[in-house]
């Protein structure tokens, strides 16, 4: 962390390592005429650890500063027309660097333990006479971070302290909804609430986890233009909200000139910007303006800049960032200057054409999987209570064999979280339904191998039309039977989903026959066809994504199918062969055989199954291998084995720990840590192994173990 560019960099945009030497810039700052909100480094902190440290950073800040402002009494508040006095000095906090899991599905602990955190942080502040503004951050937390606002705002301790403040990001298609609830809220409470209007950092993870989680619609933006008029009508409403100090944040000459205009003599508000930006507009506007304007400095040492500073480095360096427009040489002042609402007109108030919808990512080819906002707490408790419906319900699974389901004595299957808690029952294929399966699949395979390969490709998208419609039901399963959290079920169901939409795409791609150059005469085509019946036999761990990613390949090849699922999740399996019926596959064209390892052995000994699938242990597949060669008189058939491995993580001194950390989480854990590329094996450079395994130690203490269903 003491690279020199780093240093170079980071010189830019921190206003120091530490407090003591921040009082230096703060000082020429004043001198400047600059109020000032200090900002300590770090955010997105793993272990609660951690948390307590920069808690601590920030209370001894806030005593920090008291002697420093209190030496400078003759303009410790900032004038401000119309209102009482601001204090010129402010700190800004980001909620993620004082809790370990600042996360929806945590929101019942991680909010309360968050309002209490805050709440010191504000009582210091208050009694110090500083300012205290909470930061804005990812979209998926801006509910959270209102809930922790409001009780701050309703909070006995701080009954009308005017020092009390949040940012708001205009890139979010909900800001103006915000500004609104902010005015309401400060003129509920009695007090004016600063408002410091953002355009937003977190631009490019919002567009990408939109696209990754597969949601209608992005939470921001596409269209820069779209980003200054949002915020040019949220400075509009903020002027005329009583319940609101306006703070406007923004190095934009153009969007500073207008509020300006807007704001005609009214000076009741004030500019912010970034150090190390903007300082040469906002010198000659305070002078010449009589404008207030305030400087967001960052303090803290290298190691915790990284995240800001790649925020910053990616804010300034896009080609749409009014700082780079302006540097800009090729572009003219017309462009830099043109009016954003005419812009936004123009493009019919359309998102930007090459920014795809999420559920277009992979467009034309296919449709995304799509998800489900578990971020939103009214989707995650609908979602519970919906799933709470098929939870009630004793579920079964059967043999399906020319789909009919095979009666006879069933079984138990049990909940893996909960060995008590029975989930439904299975009736387990004899070694005699397994041979009938294969004969009456044998005999169907030539007619639907000879079915062109768009209609059995349209039988898979019908199929993924399916599985999104009966998603809760799915996730209930998933949840009950193979014991998988939430998010886990839903990304099961989404890539059980996509296996179908993708595997169609591949067939109609290679199933098209393919005219061979050859002599003039002769016409050579290449086409390829299904083998005939597949043995599939697919594990425990993703019951319904590699069961279907199985079936679903053979079948629009051209093939016939028996099917094993696992011992442990026949009923997932069950509610997936019925929905491939539903969806157009023949009746004797898929079979379902549960049951262990007998009825495993009796399919792939069986000569009539032309190839098999397996996902599983090595050893396992090691027998199927052998089975599939032990009969001389059987043909040479592919067996297709996806096995276990150890996967190892390699991390040298220049990771980001924290990011490490995250990573390790996930890889570990995620799944119960039975993915086959789960994290098995951690290697850390030694000069940084101490301090990343007591991070990781933090974060593996802050896991719950519990029953998966539950959110948190
Ligand atoms: P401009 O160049 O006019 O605008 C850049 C903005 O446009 C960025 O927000 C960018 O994301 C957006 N944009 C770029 N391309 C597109 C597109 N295709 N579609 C939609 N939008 C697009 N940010 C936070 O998130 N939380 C905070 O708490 C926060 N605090 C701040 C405090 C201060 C004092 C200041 C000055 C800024 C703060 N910011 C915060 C950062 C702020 O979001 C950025 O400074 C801002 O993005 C830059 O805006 P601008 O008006 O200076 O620049
Ligand atoms: C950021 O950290 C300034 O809060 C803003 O990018």
């Amino acid at each position: 962390f003491q690279h020199p560019r780093l240093v170079v960099l980071g010189n830019r945009f921190i206003a120091g390592l530490a407090v003591d030497e921040v009082s230096q810039t703060l000082a020429r700052l004043r001198r400047q005429g600059f109020a000032f909100t200090l900002d300590l480094l770090g955010e997105a902190i793993v272990s609660e650890p951690e948390a307590d440290a920069y808690l601590q950073s920030y209370l001894d800040l806030i005593q920090g500063l008291a002697p420093v402002v209190n030496a400078w009494p003759e303009n410790f508040q900032l004038d401000c027309d119309h209102r009482g006095p601001i204090p010129r000095v402010n700190v800004s906090v980001k909620l993620s660097a004082i809790h370990p899991r600042y996360e929806t599905g945590k929101d019942a602990t991680c909010v309360p333990e968050l309002i209490d955190r805050t709440l010191q942080l504000a009582v210091a502040a208050l009694e110090h006479g500083i300012g205290l503004t909470i930061d804005a951050e990812e979209a998926e937390r801006l509910e959270m971070s209102l809930d922790i606002i409001e009780a701050l705002a309703r909070a006995p301790e701080l009954k009308g302290w005017d020092g009390l403040g949040m940012a708001i990001q205009a890139y979010q298609r909900r800001a103006p909804a915000v500004i609104a609830w902010a005015d309401a809220l400060g003129r509920e409470t009695g007090r004016k609430l600063t408002v410091r209007l953002v355009k937003g950092a977190y631009w490019d993870s919002e567009i990408k986890r939109g696209q990754e989680r597969g949601l209608p619609d992005y939470p921001v933006f596409t269209r820069k233009a779209a980003t200054d008029v949002s915020y040019l009508a949220c400075a509009r409403a903020m002027l005329d909200a009583p319940g609101i100090y306006p703070a406007f944040a923004t190095h934009n000459g153009l969007t500073v000139a207008t509020i300006l205009q807007w704001a005609g003599e009214r000076r009741d508000f004030e500019f912010q910007r970034l150090h190390g930006m903007g300082g040469g507009l906002y010198e000659r506007l305070m002078a010449e303006k009589g404008v207030a304007a305030r400087v967001y400095a960052p303090v803290g040492g290298y190691r915790d800049l990284l995240a800001y500073l790649v925020r910053r480095l990616l804010e300034n360096g896009a080609n749409t960032s009014f700082v780079h427009q302006i540097a800009d040489e090729s572009i003219s002042d017309e462009e830099l200057l043109a009016d954003p609402v005419s812009i936004v007109e123009k493009a019919g108030f359309q998102p930007h054409s090459r920014i795809a919808n999420p559920m277009d990512l992979y467009a034309p080819e296919r449709r995304n999987s799509a998800g489900l906002d578990l971020t939103d707490r009214a989707v995650l408790d609908g979602l519970v209570a919906e799933m709470a419906k098929t939870w009630a319900v004793k579920q079964t699974a059967a043999p399906l064999i020319g789909g009919k389901a095979v009666t006879g004595a069933g079984k138990p299957v049990t909940d893996p979280a909960d060995h008590d808690r029975v989930v439904g029952e299975v009736v387990e294929a004899s070694v005699a339904d397994v041979s009938r399966a294969i004969g009456l699949a044998a005999a169907a395979q030539h007619a639907w191998a000879a079915t062109p390969v768009v209609e059995r490709a349209a039988v898979l998208d019908r199929m993924a039309e399916l599985m999104e419609r009966d998603r809760v039901r799915l996730m209930a399963l998933c949840v009950r039977e193979a014991g998988k959290t939430i998010p886990d079920a839903l990304g099961e169901v989404r890539e059980a989903v996509d296996f179908c939409r993708y595997y169609a795409a591949r067939a109609r791609e290679t199933f098209l026959p393919l005219t061979l150059p050859g002599p003039t005469g002769e016409t050579n085509e290449l086409t390829l066809t299904g083998r005939g019946v597949f043995g599939c036999v697919s594990p425990w761990n993703f019951p319904l994504a590699i069961f279907l990613g199985q079936v679903s390949a053979a079948l629009v090849a051209g093939n016939a199918v028996v099917a094993k699922p696992a011992p442990q999740t026949p009923l997932i399996a069950y509610a997936a062969v019925q929905l491939l019926l539903e969806a157009g596959v023949p009746a004797d064209v898929i079979a379902l055989v549960p049951g262990g390892p007998e009825v495993g052995q009796a399919l792939t000994a069986d000569p009539r199954v032309m190839g098999v699938c397996f996902t599983g242990s090595t050893a396992t597949a090691r027998r199927i291998a052998r089975t599939l060669l032990d009969d001389e008189t059987r043909p040479l058939v592919p067996l297709i084995a996806e096995t276990g491995g150890l996967n190892a993580m390699i991390v040298d001194s220049t990771a980001l720990p924290e990011q490490v950390v995250n990573d390790v989480i996930i890889s570990a854990f995620q799944s119960a840590g039975q993915r086959c590329s789960a994290l098995r094996l951690l290697c850390v450079q030694e000069d940084i192994a101490d301090k990343v395994l007591e991070m990781l130690g933090g974060a593996m203490a802050e896991l719950v173990i519990g029953d998966p269903a539950r959110p948190d």
